[in-house]
């Protein structure tokens, strides 16, 4: 065990959290223990960390999960953000089901694939060709390949806190290596093949452009590091257009999360700045595993056969056995229908407004120094790591920078969500999460009384 994992660990022993938690979820605990037989630290997904054990689900419709012990959770961890319309939407059940029943691998081109693509090609304003991928994090190193191919520069550049999935290139400076050197297992000239820059600060993307003159794209969060923790000052993305295309770089928006969430058009028909290449994954594909790289045509074209035989050049390659397969293209389909035919970003927005005024009324009813924050469909807990004076209702991110918004308390977080948990409500580990159009008005109320009685219970156990 690492000394920060042993602290925690230890923290949590003498816990009447702790103590609450287990007591109410024994059989998560038995399935956890046989999960620590099995994974490394009983997890398929670091997100999913939570000490002493997360909780094991069997079930989950609309805005709800049921676990093993028959618990009912408000679930905010929306399937890491891909379930926009909730759990189970009707329509894309059906969807689902009917392409199970004629068959799920053709091993060929199939019409969904094409409605799939028409459709991401009518909401999404830059993208003018499609490439499905299997994930977002094959998505982002798609991207990332077309970029170097095209401008034929090897550097990218980042930003620190970004998150753009788990392959070599996007291991550094988002959870530590904040220097940039390589994470365990990733080669040295592949991390240095990356330049990273603070968020939202574009005096240092002028400097790494005048510093190297072999950067082939700039790749972002739209919104700002990890779903919007650390949002960007206005105009921050409208200058990194301009910037970019003064030295002939390509600019990337990873939508993976923001996009048909933010808005139908994801955060470049919100904003009005078109990226050259998008990737996209989660609501793109309906809740079911897929991914998408989306943009410029003659950015698409190196993926194009006869355009490398036309251009006297190789091609890139790109295989996948699970590139638009029928399951995931129908279920794409029927999501991304709903999304151009209704107002559910809006609505989805709309109540995670709703959830973190309530939220930050509970806060400041007892007294606690947070603040609940973010836009769009999330929302975030700040929680304070340098004891600042702030007022929950008035919090403003970008008063504040990197560093204090990612600094997060860890004992406290897993106490947090251990005790929302308790009360009915599974928040991520930011903590915060994404809100559904299912999500309705009984679920925030909910909510902000689990919130409080939450608070409470952190109080007691020492850590407020
Ligand atoms: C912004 C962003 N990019 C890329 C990814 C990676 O997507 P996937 O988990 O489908 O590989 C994620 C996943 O959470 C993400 O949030």
């Amino acid at each position: 065990m690492t000394g920060a994992a042993d602290t925690l660990e230890r923290s949590l022993t003498n816990s009447m959290i702790v103590a609450a938690y287990r007591e109410k979820t024994p059989t998560s605990e038995r399935l956890a223990a046989e999960a620590h037989e099995l994974f490394p630290s009983g997890l398929t997904h670091d997100s999913r960390h939570l000490t002493p054990y997360g909780i094991y689900v069997e079930r989950a419709e609309g805005s709800h999960k049921w676990d093993v012990d028959g618990n009912d959770y408000v679930d905010y961890f929306g399937g890491h953000g891909a379930l926009i319309l909730g759990h189970g939407h009707p329509d894309i059940r059906a969807a689902a089901h009917g392409a199970l029943d004629d068959g799920t691998h053709f091993g060929s081109g199939h019409e969904m694939e094409i409605r799939w693509a028409k459709l991401i090609t009518r909401l999404l304003p830059s993208a003018e060709k499609v490439r499905f991928t299997a994930s977002g994090t094959e998505a982002t190193h798609m991207a990332l390949r077309i970029a170097r191919a095209f401008t034929g520069r090897p550097r990218i550049l980042r930003f620190l806190g970004h998150f753009h999935g788990w392959h070599d290139h996007m291991a550094s400076g988002v959870h530590s290596h904040f220097d940039g050197s390589p994470t365990p297992g990733v080669l040295d000239d592949v991390a240095g093949a990356v330049t990273l820059c603070p968020p939202g600060n574009i005096d240092a993307v002028k400097n790494a452009f005048q510093t190297h003159n072999d950067i082939a794209a700039v790749i972002l969060e739209p919104i700002g590091s990890q779903t919007g923790q650390v949002p960007h000052p206005p105009g921050f993305l409208t200058e990194l257009r301009e910037v970019t295309r003064a030295y002939g770089a390509l600019l990337i928006f990873d939508e993976v999360v923001t996009g048909f969430r933010v808005s139908r058009g994801g955060a470049q028909a919100h904003y009005g700045v078109m990226p050259d290449l998008t990737t996209l994954a989660k609501i793109v594909s309906g809740g079911v595993p897929g991914g998408a790289v989306a943009g410029r045509e003659d950015l698409l074209e190196l993926l194009d056969f006869g355009a490398a035989v036309r251009n006297g050049r190789a091609k890139i390659g790109h295989q996948g056995t699970y590139n638009a397969n029928p399951l995931t293209a129908a279920a794409g389909v029927a999501a991304l229908t709903i999304i151009a035919e209704t107002d559910a970003c809006e609505r989805a927005s709309r109540s995670a407004a709703s959830l973190r005024s309530s939220l930050n009324a509970v806060i400041e009813e007892a007294s606690v120094p947070w603040a609940a924050y973010g836009e769009f469909s999330m929302f975030h807990i700040f929680t304070n790591p340098k004891g600042r004076a702030i007022k929950a209702g008035e919090f403003d991110p970008l008063d504040h920078d990197f560093e204090e918004l990612a600094l997060k308390p860890k004992e406290t977080i897993h106490k947090l969500r251990l005790a929302l948990l308790i009360n009915g409500v599974d928040v991520t580990g930011w903590p915060g999460g994404t809100v559904s159009v299912a999500h309705g008005e009984a679920d925030m109320s909910h909510t902000a009384e689990a919130f409080a009685r939450a608070l409470h219970l952190l109080r007691q156990d020492g850590e407020l």
